[in-house]
């Protein structure tokens, strides 16, 4: 390894252009940001009406024209690794690259405007070859860490290298952290190679686990620190078990049964008017009326075939129906100004009466409204509710803590009058008609009352709130309500200065919209349609949605970069990073990547069968449960940069129970082995695709700005290998590593296995979710998705490590675009994470032998990334600070 080649100096000069000087980098063309790497967009368009978007070069090669010219009008635009700024004229026209000799020319899916053009991927130069070869720590070179756990120490004869001084990266890089020269590998804890029923003292993850060998220490020794960084006996949590924690369970609401004591209502008689109310209690006494419920039932029995005679029932005249569209879309709920005026007891009862004619299950009518208007009792509740609002800011990861601290969650107060809607899950008897099954159903029913008396409202004027943040026995309690009540709502009303046109958590960045496409199917779940339309397929819809980058935005920050207070070009790569995100978001400055969450998607692989690792292959549920309880490395990193934990089980082998954080969604226990048949079903395949831009959609529309990509499965590191050798080209013994350390022996058997699945299977890399089912993991297709749907929805994906590298492959394979919103968190120590990366056209941003997995590189990453957004921001121009420019 030759340090020299380590600087990313160095490492990252463009092939054509120098290295900028501040003057350079001003010029309009030529000018090069000093270490371009970020996927670039350009824009080939001939049509002006197209040119605020381009096409994504992953890496485009430089512009034939003289660089040093500069056309007028025209941009620089930052480019991939190792290529030359891409000039764009004013129109948006930009220099269409020319592809070198040899390099990949990948065509653009059509989308959906037909902006995209043929793309030229090329190679990036700087980090393609020995040079790049040569950065890259060899497992038997790496440094050697202190107490790194070892899986087979009986196996293992594979002793390090002292860490050289070339592995380590330069200190003059912005984005290369400093590695110390670790001392050599002491006592370490070591697995064992036999399948635990137990817990590992240091399970680890095929792909998390520093492989670099050691000399071999004792067995095992309880002082040693988990591969997690917990030192054993640190948490008496016992990894590998599922462990509470805070938050909401992932099951609805209400869905607890029906009281032991179901009957504190007596069941009405057989032939008697269902509770015989009293006239005052209904709206109407006809509402009483059950003589026609034989004949209506009779109607209902025919219904079905039944010739239509006559014109049906009329709907609305059009300016009723839009008065109730109307009052449906400006509902509201408020919190901020509210009025102290009193509601006068006419409006009142008009929106309760509304509240009363809600639907309910078996015309069960379970609600009662409370109607609170003493300062006494709403600051009882206030108190309540600002308990519970502390212990949930609490439990945020501090991205989302922040955005919190400024919402305000409910008006008790600011308003005159407060309600309280409750559910009797008694009312209506023991045989109310359709709770038997489905007891929720009551306070479904009287959730509608909420809705109705909101609707009311709005039409009155009146704003609504709605406060959850209560415990319900609490309330129960504090209010004196009946024990057997449920509360639904608690309702902060009254007269507003003004109704905002959308939700106020839109407003703050809080939440995005859903589309109803997303949520309409047809006849089944997954065939989404809306009405008169052909279902569609959700993977083909997220791929038309991908765009390149938008140029003109691109340009902008590329201006506003030069304005700043700072020589042109100082921030490195930083400055494609931020440029990158003004083009994807369309937005210059770009919003702040944050909140970010990491999806950590989970599979098991049939190949372990091969003996490709020492761990067992239930390592992968145990460190599923670690993550869930908060004791994994990737939660201490999620911890320290302020991101989620989504735990996704695509394809974990063991039954997982329901658990705080853990999404179910398994398409199979585990992929079938690849050495004997295709590992998933092509529609497996495209099942895990769909959970992964399912899950994106869920994270970005819940007010996420950047998404991780994370992973777990024991044996992955094969899968990947197998996939990066399709998509690169490149024999197997290149791309095949050690995983998680693995001695020689099995490194040779794990390169065998992979020839062995290429060789059956002869994947087609024209044919990527065929590739992906034939050698793929669940998680790697899972991945996919997320990558996929990251950038139909215009939103940054930091990759982590070799697994995320070979998604991206096939993500690339599928859109090319995809890479417009790639950013490459770090590099990863194993040789298949490398050639990705160079075939990708990405420049890591981290460079510290990672060997981990569970997202970690790509969370080391997300607050350098925030960091170049917030500067676009926050750094003054030269001209509003007064410094005087070069
Ligand atoms: C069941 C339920 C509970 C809610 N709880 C709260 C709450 O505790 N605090 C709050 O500020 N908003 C609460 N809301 C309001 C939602 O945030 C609001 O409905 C959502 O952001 C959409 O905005 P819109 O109602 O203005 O369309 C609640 C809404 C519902 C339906």
């Amino acid at each position: 390894m030759d340090g020299a080649d380590a600087t990313p100096a160095q490492a990252t000069e463009p092939a054509v252009a120098p290295h900028p000087t501040a003057a350079q980098a001003v010029q309009p063309t030529a000018p090069q940001p000093p270490q371009p790497a970020a996927p670039v967009a350009e824009a080939p368009h001939a049509d002006g009406a197209q040119a605020s978007e381009s096409t994504v070069p992953a890496a485009a090669e430089a512009p034939q024209a003289d660089p040093s010219q500069p056309t007028p009008g025209q941009t620089a635009v930052p480019v991939a690794a190792g290529q030359d700024a891409v000039a764009v004229t004013a129109a948006g026209q930009t220099a269409v690259p020319v592809p070198a000799a040899g390099q990949d020319a990948v065509a653009a899916p059509p989308v959906g405007d037909g902006v995209a053009e043929a793309v030229e991927v090329t190679e990036p130069v700087v980090l393609q070859g020995p040079q790049l070869a040569e950065r890259v720590p060899h497992a038997t070179d790496a440094p050697a860490a202190q107490a790194v756990p070892q899986p087979d120490t009986a196996s293992h004869a594979v002793v390090p290298d002292a860490p050289a001084a070339q592995a380590v990266p330069q200190p003059d890089a912005a984005s290369h952290a400093v590695v110390p020269n670790a001392p050599a590998a002491q006592a370490v804890p070591q697995p064992d190679t036999a399948p635990h029923a137990a817990v590992p003292d240091a399970p680890q993850p095929d792909a998390a686990v520093p492989d670099a060998p050691h000399p071999q220490g004792p067995a095992q020794n309880p002082e040693q620190p988990l591969p997690s960084g917990l030192p054993v006996g640190a948490d008496p949590r016992p990894l590998g078990e599922f462990v509470p924690v805070e938050g909401q369970v992932p099951t609805a609401p209400h869905l607890a049964p029906t009281p032991p004591h179901p009957l504190v209502v007596p069941a009405p008689r057989e032939g008697e008017p269902a509770g015989a109310p009293a006239p005052d209690v209904v709206q109407h006494a006809d509402d009483l009326r059950t003589t026609a419920a034989d004949q209506e039932e009779g109607t209902a029995a025919v219904a079905e075939g039944r010739q239509s005679t006559g014109p049906a029932a009329p709907g609305y005249a059009d300016a009723e129906r839009e008065a109730v569209l109307k009052v449906m879309r400006e509902r509201r709920d408020i919190r901020n100004g509210f009025r102290s005026d009193p509601i006068p007891h006419e409006v009142l009862l008009r929106v309760l009466e509304a509240a009363h004619t809600a639907p309910s299950v078996g015309h069960s009518q379970p609600w009662d409204f409370v109607v609170i208007r003493s300062a006494e009792t709403r600051r009882t509740m206030h108190e309540l509710a600002m308990r519970q609002r502390e212990a949930y800011a609490k439990s945020l990861p501090k991205g989302r803590a922040k955005q919190f601290k400024e919402l305000k969650i409910e008006a008790i107060l600011d308003t005159p009058v407060n309600i309280v809607v409750t559910a009797d899950p008694t009312r209506g008897g023991r045989h109310t008609l359709g709770r038997h099954t489905q007891p929720q159903m009551a306070p479904y029913s009287s959730a509608l009352a909420v809705e109705n008396l909101w609707l009311a409202a709005r039409a009155e004027g009146l704003g609504v709130g709605w406060v959850s943040f209560f415990d319900e026995r609490e309330m129960v309690r504090a209010l004196g309500l009946p024990e057997h009540l449920e509360v639904v709502a608690y309702l902060c009303v009254g007269y507003v200065d003004e109704f905002p046109d959308e939700p106020e958590l839109m407003q703050a960045g809080w939440s995005k919209r859903r589309p109803l496409s997303w949520v309409v199917h047809e006849e089944t779940y997954g065939r989404r349609a809306l009405p008169g339309e052909e279902p569609h397929d959700l993977l083909a819809e997220t791929v038309a949605q991908i765009r390149p980058l938008d140029a003109k935005a691109l340009g902008e920050a590329w201006e506003r970069q030069k304005r700043m207070t700072k020589p042109a070009g100082a921030l490195g790569m930083l400055e494609i990073i931020s440029a990158q995100l003004c083009g994807l978001s369309r937005q210059c400055p770009p919003p702040i990547p944050e909140p970010a969450a990491v999806a950590i998607f989970a599979g098991d692989h049939g190949v372990h069968a091969q003996g490709v690792t020492p761990w067992p292959q239930e390592v992968t549920a145990q460190m599923v449960a670690n993550f869930l309880g908060g004791g994994a490395v990737c939660n201490a990193f999620a911890s320290q940069v302020g991101a989620e934990v989504c735990v996704v089980d695509v394809g974990v082998a063991a039954d997982l129970p329901a658990t705080p954080g853990l999404l179910p969604r398994k398409i199979r226990g585990g992929t079938s082995d690849m050495t004997t048949g295709p590992a998933m079903t092509r529609e497996e395949a495209k099942a895990a695709i769909e959970v992964g831009i399912e899950t994106a959609r869920d994270l970005v529309a819940a007010g996420n700005k950047a998404l991780l990509t994370g992973e777990m499965g024991i044996a992955n590191t094969t899968a990947s290998a197998a996939l990066i050798s399709v998509f690169t080209g490149t024999d197997p013994a290149e791309v095949t590593g050690r995983g998680t350390g693995i001695n020689d022996e099995t490194l040779a058997r794990k390169t065998e296995v992979v020839r062995r699945a290429l060789e059956l299977h002869q994947p087609d890399p024209a044919d990527p979710i065929g590739v992906l089912a034939a050698i793929g993991g669940f998680e790697h297709a899972a991945m996919v998705g997320l990558l996929l749907g990251g950038a139909s929805l215009r939103t940054p994906v930091i990759l982590d490590g070799v697994s995320a590298g070979a998604a991206a492959l096939v993500a690339r394979a599928i859109a090319p675009e995809v890479l417009a919103a790639c950013i490459a968190g770090h590099r990863s120590a194993e040789p298949g994470h490398v050639a990705a990366l160079n075939k990708l056209g990405l420049r890591p941003l981290v460079d510290l032998d990672l060997r981990l997995g569970e997202g970690t590189g790509a969370l080391l990453a997300l607050p350098l990334v925030q960091s170049t957004a917030r500067a676009m921001h926050e750094v003054a121009t030269f001209d509003s600070a007064g410094v005087t420019e070069k």
